[in-house]
């Protein structure tokens, strides 16, 4: 195992109901931005139990937060934070309102230019305190210090990731979470199915419980997602895929590991480019960079082939290639489909994949760093 340091900062607030302690959470005298999406709040009501909960408060809004969040619509936000002297944010939403309420918070009080906290990882000292309600299954980012942010004047989507701007609290109320559209649980089941894989699909460093809590979440995902899709109102379904895609990304499964978070950063420029969905970019590189690196990973596929998924054939590249089928299965079961054409896209992706890769300096991913610009090609080409 790798030496490690972990803590989790965040205090999980689970269940119905819940929504109601935020108010002994933030003190009365904070100035709060309540920062959130399109407006799916409004009509599920949780704006309205939130501003129950906030009444005795002073509150400033900024709706609006775009799915894969921009720079742009962001740093409006800054500037009403500014003007208003905000001292608290409270992301209520899911992973884009939270990762938006993390780049303001930590922009807010930056005397350069906050793209700077982005790109040049430019170091920030000054952030003010959030808060979530989560209202969406998938990214972890309640209870973790990333944040993903789109500058659509470039194209680019990139993140930061800090302790600092990590949510002091977090909401999960799977009621919360009925009202979701079934894309965006399908999108769920996924984005978390790979953050698990990420951290574990790499070599193995004798991390026995990390491996084990890895594949005991993958489990839950593989039993639970398709009923979470089946019965929008089962209560436990929901709690079940709200708490696996929060332990998925928070740090536990990580620690004291190798990460790779390929797939992500190829699936990025995805959605940079084509405006795809988060987790569908996933659906696409994975099964894909499972099958252009079953040689580096062979150890690990083997052993999620036969503990994840009951294959148990002698021959090891047997249950490596049944192991990739069954998650790419997995992924298209659950709704999200698994190869560029499927989104209308051809083979000149490739090419403009490789190009956003190289201007954001992505040219050596993976665990081993072993994943250059022809190697993220031949992963795009497999999954055309
Ligand atoms: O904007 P509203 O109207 O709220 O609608 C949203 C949005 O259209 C809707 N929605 C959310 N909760 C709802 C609901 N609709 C009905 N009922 C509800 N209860 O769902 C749509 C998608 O929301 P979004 O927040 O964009 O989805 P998600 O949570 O999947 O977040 C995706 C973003 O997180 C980043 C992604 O790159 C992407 O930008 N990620 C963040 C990570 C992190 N912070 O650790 C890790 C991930 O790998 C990921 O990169
Ligand atoms: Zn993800």
């Amino acid at each position: 195992m790798l030496n490690f340091t972990y803590k989790n900062q965040t205090e999980i607030l689970f269940g119905k109901g819940q929504v109601a302690a935020i108010s002994q959470r933030i003190p009365t005298s904070a100035r709060i931005l309540m920062l959130y999406g399109g407006g799916s709040i409004k009509s599920n009501g949780v704006y309205q139990q939130v501003q129950q909960a906030l009444s005795q408060h002073q509150v400033w809004e900024f709706g609006g937060v775009e799915p894969n969040p921009s720079y742009e619509t962001l740093m409006q936000a800054v500037a009403l934070g500014r003007e208003q002297h905000i001292d608290f944010i409270l992301a209520v939403g899911g992973g884009s309102a939270i990762d938006g309420a993390k780049f303001i918070a930590a922009a807010l009080h930056f005397s350069g230019d906050p793209w700077d906290i982005l790109i040049a990882k430019a170091k920030f000292t000054q952030v003010i305190p959030i808060g979530a309600v989560l209202t969406l299954p998938a990214t972890g980012s309640e209870s973790n210090g990333n944040s993903v942010v789109t500058k659509k004047a470039t194209a680019q989507k990139r993140s930061f990731s800090s302790t600092l701007v990590q949510p002091q609290f977090a909401v999960l109320d799977p009621e919360f979470t009925y009202s979701l559209p079934k894309r965006q649980i399908s999108n769920g089941i996924v984005d978390a199915f790979v953050h698990v894989m990420e951290q574990y699909l790499t070599y193995p460093v004798h991390a026995e419980i990390q491996d084990r809590f890895a594949e005991s979440i993958l489990q839950t995902l593989l039993d639970v997602g398709p009923k979470a899709l089946k019965q929008p109102e089962n209560y436990q379904h929901r709690a079940n895929l709200m708490w696996a895609a929060s332990m998925a990304l928070n740090g536990l499964i990580g620690a004291g590991v190798p990460q790779d978070w390929s797939t992500h950063m190829i699936g990025h420029e995805l959605t940079a480019l084509y405006g795809l969905d988060h987790a569908q970019t996933l659906a696409i590189v994975l099964p894909a960079l499972m099958f252009v690196q079953r040689h580096q990973k062979h150890a690990k596929l083997v052993q999620l082939g036969r503990r994840v998924f009951a294959i148990h054939d002698q021959n090891e590249d047997v249950v490596i290639d049944q192991t990739i089928k069954a998650v790419q299965d997995f992924f298209e079961t659950v709704g999200v489909k698994t190869r560029l054409s499927d989104y209308q896209l051809d083979g000149q992706v490739v090419q403009n994949v490789v190009n956003n890769l190289e201007r954001n300096g992505m040219t050596a991913l993976g665990e081993r760093n072993d994943i250059d610009l022809k190697k993220a090609a031949a992963i795009l080409r497999l999954a055309l």
